[in-house]
Order: structure tokens, then C-alpha cells, then sequence
């Protein structure tokens, strides 16, 4: 569903226009739809709803304790990969119970705080993480039920940056390794395998990637069975991509069936971990037009949100459409523009050569498809505070992340006494 369509010629999320917002709030912001989130969420726990299955959302895509909070009245686990995400799924409503925590490198502070919590279970991705959680638990006279993050190798076709199945990629135990070191740690005191752990990527768009990666975990759970480990869950980690332009990724139905036909007669308890196909769709961030400039070249839209408020068109060469709030004639004109922010590095460019209908200084546009790793990997670079997120119910809206001021952001500086006078 899109929750932000054009409305008496304005752009609205669900039934709010975005202008209202903005002459409220100021721009840049991020606004998301508390429909789409809600929709998204039912759609997986539809298409699961035949299988013993738990969404656990992973908390990465988009952060705001209100999204986190929006899913934990649905019912949703958690997938967390720091202990400050593990706060925020437990400030945000999700019961420990439910919350499972991933990473590479956890900390002992990390371990013993998820410990403590009493969480679902810990991923771990090497030996020697497996020893630290092991002295951790015992320290606090706990067992800790873990999972092996195993690396299938496992081509996910998606960008090399956030491909994470294949065997060059940091993530996981070798696939070949896997007996061994489940092995290793079913020894250690405090630590019981109950799980495989695997995600082999984001943005996934094509079914077949994920299916080669459960089928190598139903066939290690047989081997690990018979060696004895009593595993009874199996987490199949996040990765179902979105449309941001023309991709056709799959139904969620299809994923489900595609899971149930690996895994349903394997007697597990079945983790999912989406991020952004609960909320890459359910969020745009919106900004303003400063100028417009001809070069030589090119004509550039000069927009005031950044690299620093979105980075993944210059991180990823991302796309993301971009659209403008008041609704152009129908047929109208276009010409191809090139879409930057503010900051001082050539690799702030929302698009290049996109074409839109004439653009007009100081008008209102939408960047779609925003509501996935936006506001959580923005940054204050050129001391450009971090922006407000806004999120629509209905007719209302509420600022679920006020906008920092440069106040706020000078006043986490300190300025050493040796160097005040
Ligand atoms: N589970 C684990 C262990 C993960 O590492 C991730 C994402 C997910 C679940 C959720 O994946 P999703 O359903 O969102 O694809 N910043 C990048 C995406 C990085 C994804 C990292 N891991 C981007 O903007 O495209």
C-alpha cells in the first residue's frame, strides 16, 4: 500500500498534507505512516500465520521508539544488534522474551546486559565470542541460548555493501566449519545451541538467494541433530527487498510458502528479522527547494536535507523517487535535473539527470521510500542537527523526534580549561 499519494493536488500522508506538516515542523523531516507500518507488520504475520513464527523486527531499519512501540502493539518480536538497540526494544514495549540479539562483535557489557534481560536468544558468529558469552553467563550463573550465525555462501545478488551471505563477507561461521563449532560449544559451561542463524543480505529481490540459504541450514540442522544438539529453532534472519524503483521483489506470501516448503516439517520455531520491508515504504522524508542552478551543463535542484539526513543514495548509489508535494499538471513537462544537498563533498546527490517537472525555489518535495536506514544512519556533518521524524495516524500527526538545535548540539562539546585562555 502507499500511504502518501497526491490529495486536492498536495501530497499527503494518509490524510495529513505534507505542507501542514512542514509549515509546523520546519524542513527537512522524516514522516512516516502509521498505516503503512501497521500493514507491513500484517502482512508478514498473515502469510506466517499457518507456521510456528515469530516477526522480529529488526530495530536497525528505523529505530524511533514510536515505530518500535507501533510494532510491539502488533505483537512483534525484535532483532537487536547493540545493547542501545536492546533498550530501545525494551523501552519501546517488545518483552525480552521476544527480542533476539545479532552482531559481530558484542561486547561483555552488551552480553551481560542482554543476559540480564533474559532475552530470546544471542546470535554469535565465532568461537571466540562464544568463550565470552560463555564466562559472561557464568559469571551470572545463567544459560545462555544461542544460535550460530552460519555464512552459507550464498550469492544474494543485491549491492556488494550490504551482501553478507557470501564467504569473503565478515559475517558468521563457515558453513564447512559449522559441525565443529557447534561442537566446540555445546562443551562450554553456560551456553546451550538452540538455533541456526543465518541472513545472507538486504534488499534481496529475487527468492531463489534465499531459498539456497535455508536449504543449507535444513541440512546442517540434520547433521547437527545427529550429532546430538537439541536445536529446535531456526532464525532466517531479514533481507526481503522493496520496490524503489522498478524491482519486483517477491510476495511476502511467496516467502512464507517458500519457508514453510524448507522448513515445515523440521519441528522448529521459525525467526524472521525484516527491516526495511516493514518500513522502507512507510516513510519519506520531505525537503525544501533553496535555489535552483544552471551550470554549465546541468541545472541543479539545491534541496535543504543532505547526505548527512540520507545517506544511501551516496553511500549505495541508492535510488529513491522524488517526487513534489504539490501535485504537477497532469502531462506536465519535464526536464532532468540534478538533486543535492548542502554539504560540501560532490557526493551529495539524492539523483542525477532525474527528470521532474519544472522545479520552482522554495517548493516542497518528497524523497520516497525513506523510511528504512534514513534517519537512523544520519549524522550532524557539517554540524547540520539532526532532523525531526513525524509520525501520521489518520488525520493526526505528532513529532516523535523533535529537531536538535545547534545549541543542543555545541552544548556536547567540551572545551578543555588548558585551552581557555
Ligand atoms: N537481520 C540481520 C542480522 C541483519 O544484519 C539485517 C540487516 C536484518 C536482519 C534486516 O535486513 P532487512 O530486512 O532490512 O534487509 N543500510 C543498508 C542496509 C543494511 C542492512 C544490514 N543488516 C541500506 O541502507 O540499504
Amino acid at each position: 500500500m502507499s500511504a502518501f499519494a497526491y490529495r486536492n493536488g498536495v501530497m499527503h500522508a494518509e490524510s495529513v498534507p505534507l505542507s501542514k506538516i512542514a509549515a509546523e515542523v520546519g524542513t527537512p523531516f522524516y514522516c512516516y505512516s502509521t498505516a503503512a507500518l501497521e500493514a507491513h507488520y500484517s502482512a508478514y504475520a498473515g502469510a506466517f500465520a499457518g507456521q510456528d513464527a515469530d516477526v522480529c523486527y529488526a530495530v536497525k531499519a528505523n529505530s524511533n521508539l514510536a515505530v518500535i512501540r507501533a510494532f510491539a502493539r502488533l505483537g512483534a518480536g525484535a532483532d537487536v544488534v547493540s545493547g542501545g538497540e536492546m533498550r530501545r526494544a525494551l523501552a519501546g514495549g517488545i518483552p525480552a522474551g521476544k527480542i533476539i540479539f545479532s552482531g559481530v562483535g558484542k561486547t561483555r557489557e552488551e552480553m551481560r546486559a542482554a543476559l540480564e534481560a533474559g532475552i530470546h536468544q544471542i546470535n554469535v558468529e565465532s568461537i571466540p565470542e562464544v568463550e565470552a558469552l560463555s564466562e559472561v553467563a557464568v559469571s551470572l550463573g545463567v544459560t545462555a541460548p544461542i544460535a550460530f550465525r552460519v555464512n552459507p555462501d550464498v550469492d544474494a545478488k543485491t549491492h556488494a555493501k550490504i551482501a553478507t551471505g557470501k564467504k569473503e563477507n565478515k559475517f558468521g561461521v563457515d558453513y564447512d566449519h559449522a559441525r565443529e563449532v557447534y561442537a566446540q560449544a555445546a562443551k562450554l559451561p553456560g551456553i546451550k545451541p538452540v538455533a541456526i542463524a543465518v541472513h545472507i543480505g538486504s534488499q534481496l529481490t529475487d527468492l531463489a538467494p534465499f531459498r539456497a540459504a535455508y536449504e543449507r541450514v535444513a541440512a546442517l540442522l540434520h547433521v547437527l541433530r545427529e550429532d546430538g544438539h537439541d536445536i529446535t529453532r531456526l532464525d532466517l534472519g531479514g533481507g526481503l527487498g522493496i520496490v524503489y524503483k522498478h524491482e519486483a521483489p517477491p510476495d511476502i506470501a511467496d516467502y512464507a510458502a517458500m519457508v514453510k516448503s524448507i522448513t515445515g516439517n523440521l519441528g522448529c520455531r521459525i525467526s524472521l528479522e525484516p527491516g526495511r520491508s516493514l518500513v522502507g515504504n512507510a516513510g519519506i522524508l520531505v525537503s525544501r527547494v533553496i535555489y535552483l542552478k544552471q551550470g554549465l551543463h546541468r541545472r541543479f535542484v539545491i534541496i535543504d536535507a543532505a547526505m548527512n539526513d540520507l545517506i544511501r543514495p551516496t553511500l549505495y548509489e541508492a535510488y529513491h523517487g522524488i517526487v513534489p508535494v504539490i501535485e504537477p499538471a497532469k502531462g506536465a513537462a519535464t526536464e532532468p535535473y540534478d538533486v543535492v544537498g548542502p554539504v560540501c563533498e560532490s557526493g551529495d546527490t539524492f539523483a542525477l539527470q532525474r527528470a521532474l517537472p519544472a522545479m520552482a525555489r522554495d517548493e516542497l518535495v518528497a524523497i520516497l521510500s525513506a523510511g528504512a536506514y534514513g534517519a537512523v544512519m544520519s549524522s550532524t556533518y557539517n554540524t547540520r542537527p539532526l532532523i525531526p521524524e513525524v509520525l501520521v495516524n489518520g488525520d493526526r500527526f505528532s513529532v516523535i523526534r523533535p529537531r536538535v538545535s545547534v545549541e543542543e548540539l555545541l552544548a556536547l562539546d567540551r572545551v578543555p580549561d588548558w585551552l581557555k585562555d
